[in-house]
């Protein structure tokens, strides 16, 4: 009998995590199979690298010293699934050629590592009758069917140093500091962060603002004493007004006004409105870099172990999943679609609203 063949992706933004359950799944798969009988192949740069056929043979000692290694060795790129069926200017049919490739490397299986978009595009191929098994990343945490992600407590370790640091300035200068944090549909990126840094202020995409109540907020911790507020903003997060308009309509609209981020939008009206001195910060992609905290190397290398006992149970076209705190698996077809917001009625927006935090609502 020939070598089982394995392809591996990475797809969408990288994120700490992401070498730590290559190395979970390539060890279990490994150790479950044997070494001399697996052959894994390394596609570069996500679905990109699956349509153009590029892609490596990997060795076991390729999947060595990579857990605390920040990105992927993989490479990564976005490929957006929207495009997927949608012949471009280069004529490239590219759900045929994820097939061929599939086929000329005569895989058995492909893990898909991704957020949202992977897992959409993953749910298709399984659909055209690949054998896939998908692990779910992003510091957004916002996939369906799963209390968390790789990657995401990483970022929040990272948001919340960034709060911890701004204090020092917001203090030290009595200073409004409006501090942005990735996330553009779903604000569990913020809500997390915003709590353990003590932001006074958070605004999400999933609970519009107002902008009066947010200089409010200020206002009255100024008017006690409180020299300093901080606001920690979620890069997708809207006021009540622009939450009546489409996504296009609102982008158009603040192009039309010259609005460049959430943070220096809100910044700006809130100095106007309440003349204390606000100043922006937005770490940006700071808060996807580097090595994966503590949490997620464990959480990545027990998603990565259960990636290899699925594919040892030919259990296809799954996704990995944490439900209540154990390690389990979602039919993709449940969950690909779906996207996991911040409920309406969600525990940690009470708690936080409970110890003072406004949302601005
Ligand atoms: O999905 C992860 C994420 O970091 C989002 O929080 C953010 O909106 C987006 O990616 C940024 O994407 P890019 O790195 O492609 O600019």
């Amino acid at each position: 009998m020939g070598k089982l063949r394995i392809g591996m992706l990475t797809s969408g933004g990288d994120c700490p995590g992401l070498n730590a359950t290559i190395r979970g799944v390539a060890k279990a798969t490994y150790e479950a199979f044997g070494e001399e009988k697996v052959e894994i192949i390394g596609i570069h740069d996500g679905y990109h690298g699956l349509i153009h056929g590029v892609h490596k043979s990997m060795k076991p000692s390729d999947f060595s010293g990579i857990l605390t290694q920040g990105g992927t060795i993989l490479g990564t790129k976005r490929t957006p699934f929207k495009m997927m069926q949608i012949i471009e200017d280069d004529k490239v049919d590219k759900v045929k050629e994820m097939k061929q490739t599939y086929k000329d490397l005569k895989l058995d299986c492909l893990f898909t590592l991704g957020g949202n978009g992977t897992h959409k595009t993953a749910n298709m191929l399984s659909e055209e009758g690949l054998n896939v098994i998908g692990l779910p990343k992003t510091i957004d945490n916002d996939i369906f069917g799963t209390d968390v992600t790789f990657g995401f407590h990483s970022a929040v370790d990272i948001g919340t140093e960034v709060i911890d640091r701004i204090h020092t300035t917001a203090n030290s200068h009595s200073r409004i500091m409006v501090i942005e944090i990735m996330g553009n549909k779903a604000g569990w990126l913020t809500l997390y962060s915003g709590i353990a840094g003590g932001a006074d202020i958070i605004l999400l995409p999933e609970i519009p603002y107002d902008i009066e109540k947010v200089a409010a907020a200020c206002q009255k911790r100024a008017d006690a004493g409180k020299d300093f507020s901080i606001l920690a903003v979620a890069e997708g997060c809207f006021d009540k007004d622009e939450a009546k308009l489409k996504k296009k309509e609102r982008t158009r609209l603040r192009q039309e006004r010259g609005e460049t981020t959430a943070t220096a939008r809100i910044a700006k009206s809130i100095q106007t409105m309440t003349g204390l001195e606000t100043r922006t910060v937005v770490p940006g992609h700071i808060l996807r870099g580097g090595s994966p905290s503590a949490y997620d190397r464990i959480l990545a290398t027990q998603f990565g172990a259960h990636a290899a006992e699925l594919l040892k149970k030919e259990k296809f076209g799954y996704t990995v999943a944490m439900v209540d705190g154990r390690i389990t698996e979602n039919p993709l077809g449940d969950v690909a679609m779906k996207t996991k917001f911040v409920p309406e009625d969600c525990k940690l927006v009470k708690t936080a609203r409970d110890i003072g935090i406004s949302f601005g609502d």
